[in-house]
C-alpha cells in the first residue's frame, strides 16, 4: 500500500520522481525517499547519516536521500542540492514493519552502496532470510523487511552475477506479496517485480516509467504497461524486457489510460470512497499475509507473543470502530473467553473494574482522543493494554504495551470502509492467536480457511452486486431501518452508520428482534427495512419473522442474503451474497451495504468523502 515511482530516460530523474511522489502522496504516507544515479561512475556511498539527521549516500554512484514525515521534508533536505542523474527510483511509505523514520523509510541499500531498492508489500519469508544474511556477515540498517532485498542483490553480485542475474536470484528467494523496484550503479536501467502488488509501466517520449500507480507517471504519458505476478522486468530508456517466471520474455500491450488528471489520486473512481470499498481485497491479502498457517491452524502474530491468554477481554472503540470491536468481542466469547465491546467515550468516564482483563483498543487512525482517554483509563487501573490500529507509531500503538497492526493501507475517505474489513479479519486474527480454545482445532482451520477465501469472495461481490439499483429505487424515502441478528446485528449498525454519514437521511440500525419494541410505530411503506439475513439457522428464521412483521406494515424490505434462509420471497429486492462459511458472511453483507450508502449519497450529490460536520481523526473528547 506504498507508493513507488522509477524512471529512466533522457529527463531529470529527481524532478520526475518528485512530481509521481506529489501525485500519490494524497494519501498521507509516512515517509518518503528517492534514489538517483548518473548511470556511471564508481562504486561509493554507505547509507550513512547526513548532517541534518536524513539518511543519505552522496557521491558519483547511486544517491539516497530520505526523510520521515511528509514529502515536503525530503523536498526541503533536497533544495539545496538535489541528486543529479537519468535513472532513479522512489518511494512514500505506509509502515507496516518499523516505525516511520528516516532509516525505515525506502529506498534502502546493502553494504556496497551498488543497489539501492524500493518496495511495497510484505516479505513473508523475511526473518529467515535476514539471519542467513546476518549469519553471513551481512549488518542491517533498519527494521524493514525490505532491506535483505539489496543484500541478497549484492550478495549474488560477490558471486560474480550479472545486475539482472542478480535481481532474478534475489527475487526469487522471496515468499510473499511485492512490488520491487532497483537501481544499480553504473547501470542505465532499472529492474523490476511484481508478485500480489500492483506494477506498471508507462511509456513516455523521453524515457520509460515504473510505479505502482498509473498517476504517478500520467503528467509524462498515458501509455502503460500492465505487469502480471511473478513477471520481472529490464527497463531502459528506450525500451523494456519483460520475462515470466520461467526466464521467458514476454510480449506486452501497451494501453492508452483516458484518466481526468484531476482524479488521478482516486485511480479513476468519482471518490475515495469508493476506491477504498474495491481495495478491499487488496487490504485483507495484505492483513492476512504470512499470518495464518492453515495446515496446523494456526495464527503467527508475533507482536503478541509476549501476551498471555487473558481471561477477560474488554475492547473499547468508536463509530464503526467500535461496530468492528462488537464483533470481536463475540468471536472472543465464542472461542470461551468473557469478552465485551465498550463505548470508549462511556468506558473513559465510567471505567468497570478492570481486573486482569486485557483491554483492546480498537481505532484505525490511533488518535481518536475518546478511545486514547479510555485505554489510559484502563492503564491507571493496571490493565495490560493492546492497540489494533491501522497507523504504525500512532498514539495509540505507542501508548499500548503492544500493537497489532491492520494493514489496511491508507484510507482519504471520513467513511471507514476498507478499514472497518481489515479490523474485523485482525480481531478474528487475533482471537484464534489468543484465546486458547480456538487455536488447531477442525473449526479453527475452516475459519482460516475461510478467511483465505474472504478476499476473492469480496471481490465477487463487488463484481456483481446489484447495489446501484437498489438505490435508484429507493432513494429520496422518509427513512431507513436496517435489522440483524447475531452476527449481523454490527453489520446492521455499520450499514446504518455508513448510510446516514454519507447520505444526510436518517437512518437507524436495530438487532432485528428489538424493533418491535418501539420503533416499528414509525415503519410505513415510505421507509424501507434492510434485512441482512445469512444461514439458515434459528437465528435466520426468526430474522425472516421480523422481516414478514415489517412487511406487514407495509415496508418494502432489501434483503442482503445468501438465499438460505428463503428471505427474498418477502423481500421487494434481494442483494445476493456468494456460498461462504457462516464466520465471514457478515462482511460479505456489509460490502454490499457500503455500496448502497454510496450509490444513494451519490445520486443525492453529496459529499461523500468530506461529508459535512465529521472529521477523519477525531481529536477530541
Ligand atoms: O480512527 P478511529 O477508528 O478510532 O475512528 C473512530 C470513529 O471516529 C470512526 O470509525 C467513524 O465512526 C467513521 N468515520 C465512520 O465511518
Amino acid at each position: 500500500m506504498c507508493g513507488i515511482v522509477g524512471y529512466v530516460g533522457d529527463g531529470d530523474a529527481t524532478r520526475v520522481l518528485l512530481s509521481g511522489l506529489n501525485q500519490l502522496e494524497y494519501r498521507g504516507y509516512d515517509s518518503a525517499g528517492i534514489a538517483v544515479s548518473d548511470g556511471g561512475g564508481e562504486i561509493c556511498g554507505d547509507g550513512g547519516v547526513d548532517a541534518n539527521g536524513g539518511v543519505s549516500s552522496d557521491g558519483a554512484g547511486i544517491d539516497v536521500r530520505k526523510r520521515a514525515g511528509e514529502l515536503e521534508n525530503l523536498e526541503a533536505a533536497i533544495e539545496s542540492g538535489a541528486p543529479t542523474g537519468s535513472v532513479g527510483i522512489g518511494h512514500t511509505r505506509w509502515s507496516t514493519h518499523g516505525p516511520p523514520t528516516d532509516r525505515n523509510a525506502h529506498p534502502h541499500t546493502g553494504e556496497t552502496g551498488a543497489v539501492a531498492v524500493v518496495h511495497n508489500g510484505i516479505i513473508e519469508n523475511y526473518r529467515a532470510l535476514k539471519e542467513a544474511l546476518v549469519d553471513a556477515g551481512r549488518t542491517f540498517e533498519s527494521d524493514t523487511d525490505t532491506e535483505v532485498v539489496p543484500h541478497l542483490i549484492e550478495q549474488a553480485l560477490a558471486d560474480g552475477a550479472d545486475p539482472e542475474t542478480a535481481f532474478r536470484r534475489a527475487v526469487s528467494q522471496l515468499e510473499g506479496s511485492y512490488a520491487i523496484v532497483a537501481v544499480f550503479e553504473g547501470v542505465d536501467a532499472l529492474f523490476a517485480a511484481r508478485n500480489d502488488s500492483p506494477l506498471v509501466l508507462g511509456v513516455g517520449d523521453d524515457g520509460y516509467h515504473v510505479a505502482s500507480d498509473v498517476p504517478a507517471f500520467l503528467e509524462f504519458t498515458e501509455r502503460v504497461v500492465y505487469l502480471e505476478d511473478g513477471e520481472t522486468v529490464v527497463v531502459r530508456g528506450d525500451g523494456a524486457t519483460v520475462r515470466d517466471g520461467d526466464g521467458d520474455v514476454v510480449e506486452k500491450a501497451v494501453t492508452t489510460v483516458d484518466w481526468d488528471v484531476e482524479d488521478t489520486g482516486k485511480s479513476g473512481y468519482d471518490h475515495y470512497m469508493l476506491k477504498e470499498i474495491h481495495e478491499q481485497p487488496t487490504a485483507l491479502r495484505q492483513c492476512l499475509s504470512g499470518r495464518v498457517n492453515e495446515l496446523d491452524g494456526t495464527v503467527e502474530l508475533p507482536e503478541v507473543d509476549g501476551v498471555p491468554a487473558p481471561s477477560t477481554v474488554h475492547l473499547v472503540a468508536c463509530g464503526t470502530s467500535y461496530h468492528a470491536a462488537l464483533v470481536g468481542a463475540a468471536r472472543f466469547r465464542e472461542a470461551g473467553t468473557p469478552a465485551q465491546a465498550f463505548l470508549a467515550s462511556e468506558y473513559a468516564v465510567r471505567t468497570p473494574p478492570v481486573g486482569d482483563a486485557l483491554v483492546i483498543g480498537v481505532t484505525q487512525s490511533g488518535e481518536t482522543a475518546d478511545t486514547l482517554a479510555a485505554l489510559r483509563a484502563a492503564r491507571s487501573r493496571g490493565a495490560r493494554t493492546l492497540a489494533v490500529t491501522n497507523v504504525v507509531g500512532s498514539s495509540a500503538a505507542r501508548e499500548c504495551d503492544d500493537a497489532v497492526y491492520i494493514r489496511a493501507g491508507p484510507e482519504i475517505g471520513v467513511a471507514a470502509t476498507k478499514t472497518f474489513t481489515s479490523q474485523v479479519v485482525s480481531l478474528s486474527l487475533l482471537v484464534e492467536r489468543l484465546a486458547g480454545s480456538a487455536t488447531g482445532s477442525e473449526a479453527s482451520r475452516e475459519r482460516l480457511a475461510a478467511l483465505r477465501d474472504l478476499p476473492g469472495l469480496v471481490q465477487q461481490v463487488l463484481d456483481e452486486s446489484a447495489a446501484a439499483a437498489v438505490a435508484e429505487a429507493y432513494v429520496g424515502r422518509d427513512g431507513y431501518f436496517f435489522i440483524g441478528r447475531g452476527p449481523n446485528h454490527p453489520v446492521a449498525l455499520e450499514g446504518a452508520l455508513k448510510f446516514k454519514e454519507i447520505t444526510y437521511e436518517h437512518a437507524e440500525g436495530f438487532a432485528a428482534g428489538e424493533l418491535k419494541h418501539g420503533t416499528l410505530a414509525l415503519v410505513t411503506e415510505r421507509t424501507p427495512v434492510i434485512a441482512v439475513v445469512t444461514g439458515d439457522d434459528a437465528a435466520a428464521r426468526k430474522t425472516v419473522s421480523n422481516v414478514k412483521e415489517v412487511e406487514a406494515r407495509g415496508a418494502p424490505v432489501i434483503a442482503v442474503t445468501d438465499g438460505r434462509a428463503g428471505v427474498a420471497e418477502y423481500a421487494d429486492h434481494t442483494l445476493a451474497l456468494p456460498d461462504a462459511h457462516p464466520s465471514v458472511l457478515p462482511l460479505l453483507a456489509n460490502t454490499q451495504l457500503q455500496l448502497v450508502a454510496y450509490h444513494v449519497a451519490n445520486r443525492l450529490g453529496r459529499s461523500i468523502d468530506k461529508p459535512r460536520n465529521l472529521a477523519k481523526s477525531v481529536t477530541v473528547e
